[in-house]
């Protein structure tokens, strides 16, 4: 969601004559765009500004002004608390006000200290101006931002607000004119997407509302999107009719990403996550049914207030009914204002340290084995972007694994932005390694066409 909050920042900013560069100490303008989800995230802004304020001395000693903004939830959350603590910093700006950015900058040129943090009735996609295309094959489409379903442990309904979606013709609209710019993947995103419920038309309210599966339905339509993906979803709002888009839509990758927090009932009900473990299982079950082979990814916490071995070893249990194809894992945080933080059983440190890494090493085990099973088959790759190494490119598989090739000499350029049948040769920790399917390239058929189904 930040990175795609980032480059509409630059499209806000680009009218004024901004422009994105590489080098912050050569530039007029820094913003960070900032994290509060756990502690960590939100101290690095602090450690950064540290740098930051470095460079605008040399700026200003150089006769230049660095101009430096504060975007994003740890912006939203502290707000005046971080004029204080950094009053260096020139502009500090909520996820919902970037739309007012330039205006923002200009009055910050003149000297003033902006704060502007509050939830503007007028959505903030009806201000921002058209979206330009990146040079990408892949984009991110907010269609959802916001949530209401206050888990205890979460800031997110305090930072970015209450639950909004956007209105199904500016999504299309969107979507198709990336589409027709050069994408082939789009990802939907929302901090809760599957809660998705947007009208038809912002000019005609009143009307029925559509829900997520409908709108992919709709999406999948357009010409030349070859790929959609989604996240972040929430186990409840896994609707019907959104299950049965995964075995029906063939460009909605068979891949989701389905936090499930912790596998004791017990916590998931102190989290206020409103399923439980078994509910969460039938809900897997069903999707592999509908889309049989669909792969998933979870999100865990460990050592959520009360968290007893018993219910850390529930969560190792439904690792293993499950079976994970990627995951990430955290250390319980305790977060400002949240429910949870206030709460007096709080897990040790040393505890949550251990528990983590046992979670892990067993997580790592599924992934590597989800990797490992692939080798052999052919995958449609999405290439993407150069690697590392000298020649080598790098793609996505449906199932959003990294996939590096080396491509024959003067080939890398030809296979950017394209889908091609690729060969998994290796599986690795966090990637795989294959070779292109022989004539991939030679051939002139759509080139979604040529690969092998997932
Ligand atoms: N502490 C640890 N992890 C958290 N997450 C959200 N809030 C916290 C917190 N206070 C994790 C959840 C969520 C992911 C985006 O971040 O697992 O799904
Ligand atoms: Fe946070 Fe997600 Fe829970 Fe909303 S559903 S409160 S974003 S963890």
């Amino acid at each position: 969601m930040n990175v795609y909050d980032s480059a509409r920042m630059a499209d806000v900013l680009a009218p004024a004559g901004f422009e994105m560069t590489l080098a912050p100490e050569a530039a007029d303008l820094v913003i960070l765009n900032t994290c509060h989800i756990r502690e960590k995230a939100a101290e690095k802004v602090y450690s950064e500004l540290g740098r930051l304020r470095t460079m605008k001395n040399k700026a200003a000693s150089d006769g230049r002004t660095m101009l430096i903004g504060v975007g994003g939830c740890v912006a939203q959350a502290e707000g005046e608390e971080m004029q204080r603590r950094a009053p260096f910093v020139d502009i500090v700006f909520g996820p919902q006000n970037y739309q007012d950015l330039a205006q923002m900058v200009e009055d910050a040129a003149r000297g003033g200290s902006i704060l502007k943090t509050n939830f503007p009735a007028r959505p903030k996609f009806d201000s921002l101006p058209e979206r330009r295309y990146e040079g990408n094959a892949t984009a991110f489409i907010s269609v959802q931002e916001g949530c209401d379903k206050f888990c205890t442990f979460c800031v997110v309904p305090y930072t970015r607000g209450a639950e909004y979606s956007r209105p199904v013709a500016d999504i299309i609209a969107e979507a198709s004119a990336q589409v027709a710019a050069g994408v082939t993947e789009i990802t939907l995103l929302g901090q809760n997407v599957n809660a998705y419920h947007g009208v038809v038309s912002s000019s005609a309210p009143g009307q029925e509302k559509w829900g997520l599966g409908q709108l992919i339905r709709e999406l999948a339509g357009i010409q030349g999107l070859a790929r959609i993906r989604y996240t972040t979803s929430h186990p409840s709002d896994m609707d019907d009719d959104l299950i049965a888009a995964h075995g029906e839509v063939d460009v909605l990758m068979p891949y989701l990403h389905l936090p499930v927090q912790s596998g004791s009932d017990r916590m998931l009900a102190a989290m206020n996550r409103r399923y439980t473990v078994d509910q969460y299982i039938t809900i897997v079950e069903r999707l592999r049914t509908a889309r049989p082979g669909i792969a998933l990814s979870s999100d865990f916490i460990v050592g959520f207030p009360g968290e007893s071995d018993a219910d850390f070893d529930a969560t190792l249990d439904l690792v293993g009914r499950v079976g994970f194809a990627q995951a990430y894992s955290f250390k319980y945080s305790a977060r400002p204002g949240t429910p949870a933080a206030g709460q007096p059983n709080q897990v040790a440190e040393a505890i949550k340290s251990e528990r983590l890494a046992q979670l892990q090493a067993e997580l790592q085990t599924q992934v590597r084995a989800f990797n490992a099973a692939c080798v052999g088959r052919v995958m449609d790759v999405l290439f993407d972007r150069p690697g590392r190494r000298e020649g080598q490119m790098l793609g996505r598989s449906p199932y959003l694994q990294m996939v590096h090739v080396i491509p024959g000499e003067d080939e890398a350029d030809a296979l950017r932005g394209r889908i091609l049948p690729v060969r998994i040769i290796e599986g690795h920790a966090n990637s795989l390694a294959g070779t292109l399917v022989d004539g991939a390239l030679r051939s002139e058929n759509d080139p979604v066409a040529l690969g092998a189904s997932p």
